[in-house]
């Protein structure tokens, strides 16, 4: 015998309704609104259960009537535990927990800057690849086969004809045969490789930007003047640079630049070791040999000319901001570099 209909109506509907808001509104967490919902609502309790073994009209209107009630009460208490939770259970005026921010590596930093002051002159920023042939890294940058950088010991070769670049240099013979002819303005920066001893001063990977500009007319003197600007933009306005002369193979004359030094302008300091300048890299009007090797029809030694440069980024870095270790930069220790 099917007892559903007795059992409803045996129930008092009324008070269990009334049972159920009282419940609701003594809620008081979040566990106990759970707890009121499995009672009241939830798959087993008993309003639910009989409305599903409901057949006459006016007992489903009276159990859906008290399950609107139920329901009712509990989107009352839920809105007011929710809003008890966020006023009670914390502070809306506190400061926030900020996300820690990221920020570009120096290097980065150092790298776009420098691109930049180029990029004022109106030169291009090009890319050079790290792995080189030796073609390109040695043969056509003119050096001669003697030259110790060409051993196993002074560079990472990876087998007889290629190797991890040792400097940004090929990239000239690289955009000199891209672009086929005068007029070159252009830059590139990136990692280099030399299997150094690790010490304050040396790491095995580094950075360089190297520059080219061929054109007709070119002279040391327009290779001064840009280097001058460059200075000038990177250590300040008052900056004065000077060339000592020096041997590269790819130029002729070479030169090394110095600036003077931004912290003592040039009375000597212990950035300088008390010499009033800062030597920053090498530089020279690029030897005719490259055109040669290149093309000398697109670059007529009689006509053409043109200068270069290298300077390493990390040396930048380490001056500008009185750095006592280049492996500073290599640690990857937030404390140093959130610094920058
Ligand atoms: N490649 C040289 C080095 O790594 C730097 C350099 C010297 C680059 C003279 C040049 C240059 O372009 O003309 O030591």
């Amino acid at each position: 015998m099917d007892r559903t209909p007795d059992t409803v109506a045996a129930v008092d509907w009324e008070a269990h309704c009334r049972e159920a808001v009282a419940a609701y509104d003594a809620a008081t967490t979040t566990a106990e609104l759970e707890e009121a919902h499995v009672h009241y609502l939830g798959r087993k309790a008993a309003l639910p259960q009989a409305l599903r073994g409901v057949r006459d009209r006016e007992t489903g209107m009276t159990l859906n009537a008290g399950r609107r009630t139920i329901e009712e009460a509990e989107a009352e208490a839920r809105t007011r535990l929710d809003r008890g939770a966020v006023a009670g259970d914390y502070d809306v005026t506190l400061p926030g927990e900020a996300p820690r921010r990221g920020r570009l590596h120096l290097i980065t930093q150092i790298r776009r800057e420098v691109e930049d002051v180029f990029l004022g002159l109106g030169y291009e920023v090009v890319d050079g690849r790290e792995v080189e042939t030796t073609h390109y890294n040695f043969d056509a940058l003119n050096f001669p086969g003697w030259h110790p950088a060409r051993s196993p010991g002074d560079s990472f070769f990876l087998d007889e004809t290629r190797v991890l670049r040792t400097e940004t240099s090929p990239s000239q013979i690289r955009t000199m045969e891209e672009r086929g002819g005068p007029p070159i303005y252009m830059i590139t920066t990136g990692r280099v490789y030399r299997r150094e001893n690790v010490d304050a001063t040396h790491t095995q990977t580094f950075h360089q930007v190297e520059g080219l500009a061929i054109d007709e007319g070119i002279t040391l003197a327009d290779l001064k003047g840009t280097l001058l600007h460059f200075m000038r933009a990177i250590f300040g306005p008052e900056r004065r640079v000077r060339f000592r002369t020096h041997y590269f193979p790819f130029t002729e004359p070479s030169i090394e630049p110095d600036v003077s030094c931004f912290l003592c302008d040039g009375a000597g300091c212990s950035v300088c070791k008390h010499s009033g300048w800062l030597e920053m890299g090498g530089a020279g009007m690029v030897d005719p040999a490259l055109f040669e090797f290149v093309d000398a029809s697109a670059y007529d030694p009689e006509k053409v000319s043109g200068f270069a440069f290298g300077l390493g980024l990390e040396r930048i870095a380490l001056l500008r901001h009185g750095l006592p270790d280049i492996r500073l930069l290599w640690a990857n220790d937030l404390r140093v570099l959130g610094q920058f």
